[in-house]
């Protein structure tokens, strides 16, 4: 045999026997995520906070005042996440990912809080005592009051008001040592924009055209470049990333038009936005010419992409406007919000988002699920999938399950019920669920098992 063709045979065996028996990259983030107004507690002004005091507009009439209590008991918490200390129950995980309140931060604009930042800072030390690594979103969902009165993410200018928020923050930890290095701008700037501007669900409550959700989002998406720059800046080793929902569409009947249906879907709710921080504009190549392009550089902009995955949906062609239906997918088992279960759309995910060629972190996951009956399942059955798709060579560097505790979700309210530890809203308790333990175990497993890899930073 020839040294080139030993050598060929060496490299064979050794990505056979890492494919098949070693899974996770070293280090792999296994993580919770949470939302600063879901858990936080909210005492500052946002159009979230007056949102939930407005009338119908949360299902069952609670709001987030209180919500879990994070705020005085993110210690109790990452405790409850992070390294086993033998005595208190602790998942044993190596990161936790967090959102700042703009709100508290900067309340008014340009005036920015040292208690907040302070407070944040707190926070994130105690993650570390905890072994947990802190993976920090400077925006999910809640505007300051005075963003949302200036016209929110439509303003002209917003992007420089977020990028001067972000910078500020990022400036603040950089003084302090640097403790974070991952940090994601927006969480799902396409929900934020469909919700809002389109199903009218959330603030402002709009029930607009599509196009005022593509305008949200692609201002959204020069807020994240310039911020990005800045950050790079006042930090060079932060790594800064984007958590994009990211919806499978596939087509409810096998015809044309109802495949073309599900990649125009797709093409405007998953790819709208990320095409435009990588590539300058929404559309591909061949029909740049019509799409809006952003003048500001996309270059370093994106150092991994954040990948928040909970199902499905079967998309559908109508004769009547807007000439497309969207539906759940008709699979036997569905969440405590009908939202059905289908890890299968975990690897398509992945997959699709490999084209983009940049490191991945699946930034939520999770399942509202009260009575935890299908909690373990799910989390087997997605990290399966995750598995599977690293077998096949896609950087995936994190799973982040959604969430560690039940929390405030949205216009649904308190009802829903994401935690692998329940909330008892009425003492604030922590109870782990039966499922905590699964994911407690899944953890031990893969960390006897790892292997370095090469991340595809700076790509
Ligand atoms: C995601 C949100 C998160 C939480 C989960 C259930 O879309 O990012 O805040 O509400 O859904």
């Amino acid at each position: 045999m020839s040294t080139l063709m030993r050598k060929i045979t060496f490299a064979f065996l050794i990505a056979y026997f890492f494919g098949t028996t070693i899974c996770f990259a070293d280090p792999f983030y296994w993580g919770v995520a949470s939302a600063a107004f879901q858990v936080e507690g909210s005492p500052a002004d946002s159009d979230w906070k007056i949102w939930t005091h407005t009338p119908g507009k949360i299902e069952d009439g609670t709001n987030a005042d209180r919500a879990t209590d994070f705020w005085n008991r993110y210690d109790e918490d990452f405790q409850l996440a992070g390294k086993t200390d033998g005595e208190s129950p602790s998942l044993g995980a190596n990161a936790f990912r967090i959102s700042l309140a703009w709100e508290r931060i900067e309340p008014e604009k340009g005036k920015f809080s040292e208690d907040a930042l302070n407070h944040y800072l707190e926070m994130v030390k105690s993650m570390r005592q905890h072994g947990l690594e802190p993976f920090l979103t400077l925006h999910h969902f809640a505007f300051p009051l005075w963003v949302a009165k200036g016209g929110g993410p439509l303003a002209d200018s917003f992007p420089n008001d977020f990028a001067e928020y972000a910078e500020k923050v990022v400036q603040f930890f950089a003084q302090h040592g640097s403790p974070v290095h991952f940090w994601m701008t927006f969480n799902e700037p396409n929900v934020l924009a469909y919700e809002g501007y389109i199903y009218g669900e959330w603030p402002p409550g709009e029930k607009g055209p599509t196009q005022e959700a593509l305008k949200v989002q692609f201002n959204l998406a020069q807020a994240h470049l310039l911020a990005a720059h800045k950050m790079k800046i006042a930090d060079p080793t932060s790594k800064v990333g984007i958590a994009l929902h990211w919806r499978v569409f596939q087509p409810k009947r096998k015809n044309f038009l109802d495949a073309r249906v599900a990649t125009v879907l797709d093409f405007l709710f998953n790819r709208y936005f990320l095409n435009t921080i990588v590539k300058g504009s929404p559309c591909t190549s061949l029909i740049q010419m019509f799409c809006a392009k952003t003048k500001i550089s996309t270059a370093g902009a994106l150092d991994f992409i954040g990948v928040n995955y909970y199902s499905r949906s079967l998309a559908s062609f109508t004769v009547k406007a807007p000439y497309y239906v969207v539906e759940e997918g008709t699979g036997p088992h569905k969440n405590d919000l009908g939202w059905e279960i289908y890890p299968e759309g975990l690897g398509i995910a992945l997959k699709d988002l490999s084209d983009y060629k940049k490191s991945i972190v699946i930034t939520e996951n999770g399942i509202a699920d009260h009575a935890d009956r299908w909690r373990s399942s799910f989390l087997l059955d997605h990290i399966k999938v995750l598995k599977e798709a690293q077998r096949s060579g896609i950087d995936v560097m994190g799973y982040f399950y959604w969430s560690l505790t039940d929390n405030f979700e949205w216009a649904r309210g308190l009802k829903a019920n994401f935690g692998l530890v329940e909330i008892r809203y009425d003492t604030f308790k922590r109870i782990p669920r039966p499922s905590f333990y699964t994911y407690q175990k899944i953890i031990k497993d893969s960390q006897a098992k790892s292997v370095s890899l090469e991340r595809s930073f700076g790509n």
